[in-house]
């Protein structure tokens, strides 16, 4: 058999890595500001991490949510507290997309509607399908042939005010756009749709997934903000590369069994790896790192390639780059060994891992430098 051929794959095969640094079959180290799609928040195989891990692989891996798994209650507890949400709940599942879908099912079963209002650029996920092909009314009601989408322009608060209508279930946004290029949605427009949804009583969906788990410095890129969304979804840096996705729910939105549901979702690898992921951004106080770093970096970056040119928030980063420059990434990885991330049509996107150090900030701004001489 082989392997369905639709991504667009460097010629590198890692065979090791360590903090922010991956070893190739060649022996050749590269420097990771990327982390596989934001996904390594602590750092390549932590110490902290893999002990742990290790320790549960050796008792027990897996079993359905047919029995309790005392691990998910620690992890709720834990990241309710360092979230700033103690008072919410948490539903486990595996992937980014898998979260966002459940927290559209949970608002169209609290609204009783379906359709749902995003954003232009947005990226929330690659599923389809799967809801609507199942039989069973008691799940999938009320949106049994899909959800409805309308598209607004972000920061756009007329065009919103226009597309909130009565129909509307929810309203999904990212806390920082990633795929879409690090476009920021304004604290105030998030305020602003915050409070239309709370006078509309529809749900408001923050999509943490890429920008979330400490990534800005905060816990949530909409902490920035000062909102509180009914619902939260996070994935990616949550598991350090162990595939995991979470959905915080508001107190008032009550569950009833069955009402979600997921084969693998929460089991004990995924629970003790976001465990691990919480206990080490808090021992090594990976945001305060993240917050300082970041913000450095941002103006040295602005410094290069020009201040309106750069976006972003502790270590999510985004600029553009002149039209004349259109092979700086592949330069960054074939000449620099410096794995960088891409949005269209020529911005770079830097990723990094939470526990990045100054000395590797240097690397690459000196890299870049030479790239853009
Ligand atoms: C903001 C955002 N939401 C959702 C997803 C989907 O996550 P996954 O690929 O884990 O399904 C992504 C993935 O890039 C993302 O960036």
């Amino acid at each position: 058999m082989k392997l369905f051929d639709v991504y667009p794959l460097f010629d590198i095969t890692p065979v090791k890595a360590q903090g922010s640094w991956l070893w190739d079959n060649k022996g050749d180290r590269y420097l990771d500001l990327y982390g596989g799609h934001a996904v390594i928040s602590i750092g390549h195989s932590h110490p902290h991490y893999v002990e742990r891990l290790s320790e549960q692989l050796s008792k027990i891996s897996f079993y359905s949510n047919s029995i309790k798994n005392p691990q998910q209650e620690e992890l709720a507890e834990k990241l309710g507290n360092m979230s700033g949400y103690p008072d919410y709940q948490l539903f486990l599942c595996n992937s980014g997309a898998e979260a966002n879908e459940n927290a559209l099912k949970l608002a169209s079963f609290v609204t009783g509607k379906k359709k749902v209002i995003a954003f232009d650029k947005a990226f929330h996920g690659r599923t389809s399908g799967a809801v609507a092909a199942t039989d069973n009314p008691k799940i999938v009601a009320p949106f049994n042939a899909g959800h409805e989408i309308v598209f607004c322009r972000l920061n756009d608060e007329q065009a919103f005010t226009e597309a909130l209508d009565a129909d509307v279930a929810a309203v999904i946004i990212e806390g920082i756009q990633g795929v879409g290029g690090i476009r920021m949605p304004n604290d105030s427009f998030l305020q602003f749709i915050d409070k239309k949804c709370k006078e509309k009583g529809c749900v408001l969906i923050l999509d943490e997934i890429q920008c979330g788990y400490g990534r800005t410095g905060k816990f949530f890129a909409h902490q920035y903000a000062g909102i509180r969304p009914h619902i939260i979804t996070t994935a990616k840096g949550m598991g350090n590369g162990f595939p995991v996705g979470g959905v915080l729910i508001h107190p008032d939105i009550k569950p009833w069994s069955g009402m979600l549901g997921t084969t693998f979702g929460g089991n004990y690898l995924a629970a003790v790896a976001c465990l691990a992921v919480l206990e080490v951004m808090e021992s090594e106080k990976l945001m305060n790192n993240t917050l300082s770093l970041g913000s450095q970096w941002i103006k040295e970056i602005q410094e290069l390639v020009g201040r309106q040119n750069v976006r972003g928030r502790g270590l999510i980063i985004g600029f553009d780059l002149p039209d004349t420059k259109t092979t700086v990434r592949k330069d960054l990885l074939v000449k620099h060994r410096i794995f960088t991330g891409e949005a269209k049509p020529n911005t770079i996107r830097l990723l990094p891992s939470l526990a990045l150090k100054a000395e590797e900030v240097d690397l690459f701004n000196e890299a870049l430098k030479v790239e853009l001489s």
